[in-house]
């Protein structure tokens, strides 16, 4: 089978060619991967999804170093070619994604059963390997860190603590965090209505027989950076989702663009505008009193820029440091965890994810 071989580390943004750049080569007989245990499941590959973690990968600075030559790739569609005879959620033919340390810049590889997922009808194999690393990112970030929630607001009571509010029938308590607002999940039909609203957050502070001195609703804010990039339109997509009312940061008008036709409710172009007053006066204008959530894969000056913009108690997820700069946060603005820190990509043009597709037959509007 063919399948893209790195024999010498190096920097690909360097002219092949060079020493300092890495040797990679198409080999047209690499071995077609055996089923490896009985619940294996051999995919031919229809489209790859070139990440942060291979450019990272194929110059020796990621975290795992696989020994010379490998395959790289890590996320990936395509269709079952071969099944184990344990498998039973699959069959040939099954259109699936999934996504790996190494090697799906393959026609050909080999996944276990349970790390598969069927790509739904309407989804096309190019959408879905472009997926899993980035909105599995995405999802994780904001829906389990952030506890982002479809028809979610947020409320706000002063002068209370977490800990000794409980759940009223229908009403489910946030994430414990003591000195944070509390998320409260109210549900899709009490969403839009701030009155009920209210009216719940009165009677579960009497409940509990905490003194609210003011209540406040309204959708959460979600500022996205680097919001053209592989995570960062995810996190656009899955924040509209959630409800949130969503700030993208990007640089270019044309991806500034492509941000609004996917939903978001203010751009700021980072390599002009000044963000802190841009976003300023959005919020002022929308009535919101400052950014809940912080969706950060850039790092450095853009993540100083930001802090600025939070309130309270908000969540600052550390996605990574596309900007190759890892910013310095304060511990008394740091409330939630970071995940992984990767270093820098610079002078990128392309919005969204660069893929590989192998297949010409399927298409894509990604
Ligand atoms: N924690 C995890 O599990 C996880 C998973 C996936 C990725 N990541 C990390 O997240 C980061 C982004 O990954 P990605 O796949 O989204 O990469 P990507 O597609 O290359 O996007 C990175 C974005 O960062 C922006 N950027 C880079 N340098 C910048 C700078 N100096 N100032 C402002 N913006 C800058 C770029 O913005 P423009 O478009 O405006 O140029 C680009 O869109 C990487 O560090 C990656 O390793 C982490």
């Amino acid at each position: 089978m063919e399948a893209l071989v790195v024999r010498r580390l190096g920097d690909p943004t360097l002219a092949p060619g060079s020493e300092a750049s890495p040797f990679a080569e198409i080999s047209r007989d690499y071995p077609v991967p055996e089923l490896s245990s009985p619940t294996a499941v051999r995919v031919r590959v229809a489209a790859t999804s070139l990440n942060f973690a291979t450019f990272l990968q194929v110059q020796g600075k990621y975290q795992e170093r696989p020994p010379l030559p490998f395959v790289p790739g890590s996320d990936y569609a395509g269709v079952v070619d071969a099944v184990g005879p344990g498998v039973r959620r699959f069959r040939s033919g099954d259109r699936v994604c999934s996504f790996t340390g190494l090697g799906s810049f393959a026609e050909f590889i080999v996944a276990e059963e349970k790390e598969l997922f069927l790509v739904p009808e309407g989804c096309d194999l190019i959408a879905a390997g472009a997926l899993p690393v980035a909105f599995g990112t995405s999802h994780v970030a904001l829906v389990h860190r952030a506890q982002l929630k479809a028809g979610q607001l947020q409320i706000s009571l002063s002068a209370t603590h977490q800990s000794i509010l409980r759940p009223s029938a229908g009403v489910e308590v946030g994430q414990p965090n003591i000195g944070s607002l509390h998320a409260l999940n109210l549900g899709e039909a009490d969403a839009p209505n701030q009155a009920s609203v209210a009216t719940r957050t009165r009677s579960m502070a009497a409940t509990a027989s905490v003194w609210a001195a003011s209540v406040e609703a309204g959708p959460l804010v979600l500022l996205v950076l680097g919001a053209a990039g592989g995570v960062g339109v995810s996190a656009v997509q899955i924040g509209k989702v959630c409800g949130a009312v969503v700030i993208a940061v990007a640089r270019g008008p044309e991806k500034l663009q492509y941000l609004q036709s996917i939903g978001a409710d203010h751009v700021i172009d980072s390599s002009k505008d000044n963000i802190i007053e841009s976003a300023k006066f959005f919020l002022k204008a929308r009535g919101l009193k400052g950014v809940d959530v912080l969706y950060d894969p850039v790092g450095g000056k853009l993540t100083q820029d930001s802090l600025k913009l939070l309130k309270w108690g908000a969540h600052i997820l550390v996605i990574g440091f596309a900007s190759g700069d890892v910013p310095i946060i304060r511990a008394n603005v740091a409330l939630v965890k970071a995940h992984l820190a990767f270093a820098a990509l610079r002078d990128r043009k392309a919005v969204g994810k660069v893929m590989i597709v192998m297949d010409a037959s399927v298409k894509s509007r990604l």
